[in-house]
């Protein structure tokens, strides 16, 4: 097979000493990395200890939760309750399947976004330009029964250790969105009620180390089109969060998940709490993996500002029209990963 006819980057890379043309961005939509800045002082996407959740301190915490989801869209939170093991599993499991053999890797491929179970590369290749330095497996993990059938058998242990990972960070989804919902001043379990069945995807990505990262991306900058995303990242750094007009690295703190807004909770909240951008970029020393939860409504739950958060009378009109998440997230897939918010076309 010849280097060009290779499916995934991950089989493609080996051995190539320079970015092939289609990764290659125009100037004016470069990484920049030596502009970076860290997450600190000003910049600091908060910390935040749910150990305090439950006790004495929960007004408090509630606050936090608030701000941060206010003024960055994004939080860290430590104390959990995911089980450090079961972090580490899934992590080692990530790994184990990206160094399968890439025979045993294709049994997974599809390009067809509206596939439950997939492998791919990049972003959507039915529909991009320039490509990503990225391979993911997304899979469908909610309810669970209805897809870990579907899931790979290769790592052997792969669809139990998933399957308990995803049903632990469900549990810490559902306390953060009763935390939100409170935050917004609505009833704890307000937003729990707006989703209709719930869903909840995931995505291992991949990302090799590239030899020149500063002329590409893992992922350009984007909105999360779901609700709400619980990122875990490993040891390599690599997301970037836009904070002021400046891009911001979120390095990572072992056990520790990133929290991020994503664009419907942005309507939910009437953009109270936004969804930022974010993207990942590559280093040429060390591969990275990364795997986000991405909680979501189910598609046929409607969508919109929560009324209590609406008033027309002070100069708060509803900035959304309500809309059903499928008619989102068909748009979402339809139109690339455009830096432009999809929002946009959803305004009242
Ligand atoms: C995503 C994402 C960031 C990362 O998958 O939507 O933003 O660090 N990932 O991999
Ligand atoms: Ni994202």
């Amino acid at each position: 097979m010849s280097m060009l006819t290779k499916l995934l980057l991950t089989d493609l890379v080996s051995g190539v000493n320079h970015v092939p043309s289609n990764y290659i961005r125009p100037l004016s939509d470069r990484p920049n990395l030596t502009e970076v800045g860290k997450s600190e002082g000003s910049n600091l996407i908060p910390v935040i200890d749910l150990q305090g959740l439950y006790g004495p301190n929960h007004s408090d915490l509630i606050t936090q939760i608030g701000l941060a989801c206010q003024d960055h869209g994004f939080f860290q939170v430590k104390n959990h309750g995911v089980p450090e093991k079961m972090i580490e599993n899934v992590l080692q499991i990530a790994r184990e399947f990206f160094r399968l053999p890439e025979s045993e890797r294709l049994k997974n491929y599809s390009d067809d976004p509206s596939k439950t179970t997939r492998l791919s590369t990049s972003f959507n290749v039915k529909t991009e330009k320039v490509s990503n330095w990225r391979d993911f497996l997304r899979l469908h993990c909610y309810p669970l029964q209805n897809y870990v059938h579907e899931w790979p058998t290769n790592p052997p242990s792969f669809r139990e250790e998933v399957a308990e990972y995803c049903t632990s960070v469900r549990g810490l989804v559902l306390r953060l969105l009763s935390a939100i919902s409170e935050s917004l001043g609505l009833d704890r379990d307000y937003i729990d009620k707006q989703l209709g069945n719930h869903g909840q995807h995931m995505a291992m990505n991949y990302y090799p180390p590239c030899p020149e990262p500063e002329l590409t991306y893992g992922l350009p900058g984007h909105t999360d089109p779901n609700l709400i995303t619980i990122l875990l990242q490993d040891d390599v750094p690599g997301l970037q969060v836009l904070h002021n007009g400046k891009w911001v690295a979120v390095n990572p703190i072992p056990n520790t998940f990133i929290i991020n807004i994503g664009d419907q909770m942005q309507v939910i909240s009437n953009d109270r709490y936004k969804s930022v951008l974010h993207r990942a970029v590559v280093n040429s020393n060390k591969e990275r993996i990364s795997i986000p939860t991405f909680y979501c409504p189910s598609p046929d739950a409607l969508i919109g500002p929560a009324p209590e958060l609406i008033d027309d009378e002070d100069n708060r009109p509803a900035v959304y029209r309500k809309f059903t998440y499928q008619e989102f997230y068909d748009k979402f897939w339809n139109r690339g990963l455009a830096t432009e918010c999809c929002l946009d076309m959803f305004k009242a």
